[in-house]
């Protein structure tokens, strides 16, 4: 927080508008992937059906760390777009150093309020002013499995470590590459995240993972998540370290591999790809976090930029946060709706599981910020990411690893 403070400086105070032109949007995000760029497609099209112009200012990059660096380097120049993707914590960061536009009387109109379950709002808002629009709702503890390749298997759908670990070996013995990942750090904490759950259950994920207790991060049950995530590591090929997400989920979608475990922007990709879920593919809750759902939600912020822009903000953001875009939307992104009031018709068999189960969560308490931008700080979050690379990779060892998960704590200071 500081650092981002400190590197924007006084151009914060200073900021003008990139454009003059009314009724235009120029949005940055990080939807580059084939799957993405169709959704993208949506969100352009119903803004420009409300006569508004978009400007695509993508930035490639799963994860986004790319796009945050251009972001910050554009709000630095004076030069900040009229929305960007910004998750999360990061949202917050943005919101204390005063820069974002106050959209609350959009949601005072729109009723956001009683549409969105706390745990969205709580990233919607700062200071009790709505900032961002957390629109959508991805998770990422899912299985993405081709069809083909588990019926050829022959075992059981995992529902815990020891049939997930069967599964795995089953597919390995069969010359198949049991897990597609992407050796990248946002990539392995998704992994992590995953495994906290898994092993340690949802309420010692809050402790570990959300409150950053140290005991819990010294347990000998963080010790086992330690231990299955580089147990994992025997069931990726040696091509993962630095892969991309989408090419991860292109070799489950070829039958390359089985299965990738990530949010369910993969599901964006079979859908690009013109698979079908149930026939082609399948989406199982990564084993042992059935009833969980820890979301990716996302939103975009709008700059405090010149009074001619601010009507097409508004617009751009009550259009988010509408049914009538999420709706859409979600189909293609492999997202669904975040709106409480929105219709699942549209959703395929596993859109329609993971509405069903969102709003089961989000009522029982069980609906939790994922570990990728929704856990913590940016510092902590980081430090965590790099200790798990680090452990993948070979550098850490799983004590190692642990001493580094407590000490992650630390990093916020
Ligand atoms: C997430 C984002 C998703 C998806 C993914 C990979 O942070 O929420 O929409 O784009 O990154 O790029």
């Amino acid at each position: 927080m500081l650092k981002l403070a400190r590197g924007i400086g006084i151009a914060a105070a200073l900021l003008v508008s990139s454009s003059a032109i009314a009724q235009e949007v120029e949005v940055m995000h990080w939807w580059t992937s084939p799957g993405e760029a169709a959704a993208v497609n949506v969100m352009k099209e119903q803004l420009e059906k409300k006569g508004i112009k978009w400007v695509d200012a993508p930035i490639a990059g799963g994860g986004g760390q790319a796009a945050m660096t251009a972001l910050r380097a554009r709000v630095v120049a004076g030069d900040p777009p009229t929305a960007a993707m910004v998750l999360g914590y990061d949202i917050k960061d943005w919101a204390e150093l005063n820069l974002l536009g106050d959209i609350s009387d959009a949601a005072r109109q729109d009723g956001w309020d009683a549409n969105y379950p706390d745990a969205y709002k709580f990233f919607g808002e700062y200071n009790g002013k709505w900032v961002a629009t957390p629109f959508d709702v991805h998770s990422t503890n899912w299985l993405w499995l081709n069809k083909a390749a588990f019926d050829g298997l022959g075992v059981a759908e995992p529902t815990d470590w020891d049939s997930f670990i069967a599964m795995l070996q089953a597919a390995k013995d069969k010359g198949l590459i049991p897990l597609a990942h992407g050796g990248q750090s946002w990539q392995d904490a998704v992994l992590l995240g995953n495994v906290t759950i898994a092993t340690g259950g949802i309420e010692f994920y809050r402790k570990a993972i959300l409150q950053q207790d140290k005991q819990a991060l010294g347990s000998e049950t963080m010790r086992k998540v330690l231990e299955r995530v580089l147990q994992l590591k025997d069931f990726m090929d040696s091509n993962a370290p630095g892969r991309d997400w989408n090419l991860a989920t292109a070799m489950v979608i070829k039958g390359e591999a089985l299965t990738q475990t990530m949010g369910d922007w993969a599901k964006g990709e079979f859908v690009a790809a013109g698979k079908k879920a149930g026939d082609d593919y399948m989406c199982l809750r990564f084993p042992g976090t059935q009833g969980v759902v820890s979301f990716v939600a996302d939103s975009f912020v709008v700059f405090n930029v010149s009074k001619a822009d601010k009507a097409a903000q508004i617009e751009f953001v009550r259009t988010l946060m509408s049914p009538e875009f999420q709706e859409p939307w979600s189909v293609l992104k492999g997202a669904v709706p975040a709106n409480l009031k929105a219709n699942d018709a549209l959703l395929d068999a596993c859109g329609k599981k993971a509405f069903a189960e969102y709003k089961e969560a989000a009522a029982s308490g069980n609906l939790v910020g994922a570990i990728q931008l929704f856990s913590a700080p940016a510092a902590i979050r980081s430090a965590v990411e790099d200790v798990v690379s680090r452990l993948l990779s070979g550098d850490l060892n799983v004590d190692g690893a642990l001493a580094g998960v407590v000490a992650s704590a630390d990093a916020a200071q």
